[in-house]
């Protein structure tokens, strides 16, 4: 008897540079350092405790915890992925927690994008647990327009319409995370 499999997921990968850029290294830069100043000013006298969301704000935390000039250092944590298809059921699962504890800290968490909500949403609650002294949000991009809960962002780099992006750390299918600039996945490449 014949069996149907489903046909598998082809991917494909374009160039990045055949990819339109949204904003080019040297604006990033530009912002990364205005946020550092202002998080510097926000922050004077203390000290900051920078949560990074693996692995997309790698490379954005690594900028901005240069361009801020208080006292900082960083953690990371990761979270599951759902990739494209992200779930709406507001399941977001922990892979990572914190090596440190920030009783009493400040705190900013840092994500690479702030789309539906949910998991920085999740993010959040969880780092309250911990009794942080202050709990902020840095995103290096904001997707308003996706957003399924009601969390908006301390400090961002750039707000964006809905059009997935890659580059400055940011990936597809892990890929592109490497490119300097952050540029504009062409979605007629996005694999069905
Ligand atoms: P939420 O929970 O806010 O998820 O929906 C934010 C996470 O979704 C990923 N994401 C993207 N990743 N290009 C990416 O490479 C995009 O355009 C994009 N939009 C959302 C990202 O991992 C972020 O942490
Ligand atoms: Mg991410």
């Amino acid at each position: 008897m014949a069996t149907s499999k489903p046909a598998p997921v082809q991917l494909n990968f374009p160039p990045s540079s055949s990819m339109e850029v949204l904003f080019s290294k040297e604006e990033i830069a530009g912002r990364v350092k205005a946020l550092g100043k202002q998080i510097s000013e926000d922050y004077a006298g203390q000290s900051i405790v920078l949560i990074g969301v693996l692995k997309g704000a790698a490379i954005f935390l690594s900028d901005l915890a240069r361009a801020i000039s208080v006292d900082n250092t960083f953690d990371f944590v990761a979270v599951s992925s759902y990739g494209r298809a992200r779930v709406s059921s507001g399941a977001v699962k922990l892979i990572k927690d914190i090596d440190n504890p920030i009783e009493g800290k400040h705190v900013i968490i840092v994500e690479d994008i702030l789309d539906t909500g949910l998991t920085l949403s999740y993010l959040r609650g969880l780092m309250l647990q911990h009794m942080p002294a202050s709990l902020k949000i840095a995103t290096c991009l904001d997707k308003p327009e996706r957003r399924l809960v009601p969390i908006e962002a301390d400090y961002i780099a750039f707000q964006i319409p809905n059009q997935f992006v890659i580059g400055y750390g940011m990936d597809y299918a892990e890929k592109y995370r490497n490119v300097e600039d952050i540029r504009l996945f062409p979605e007629e490449a996005v694999g069905h």
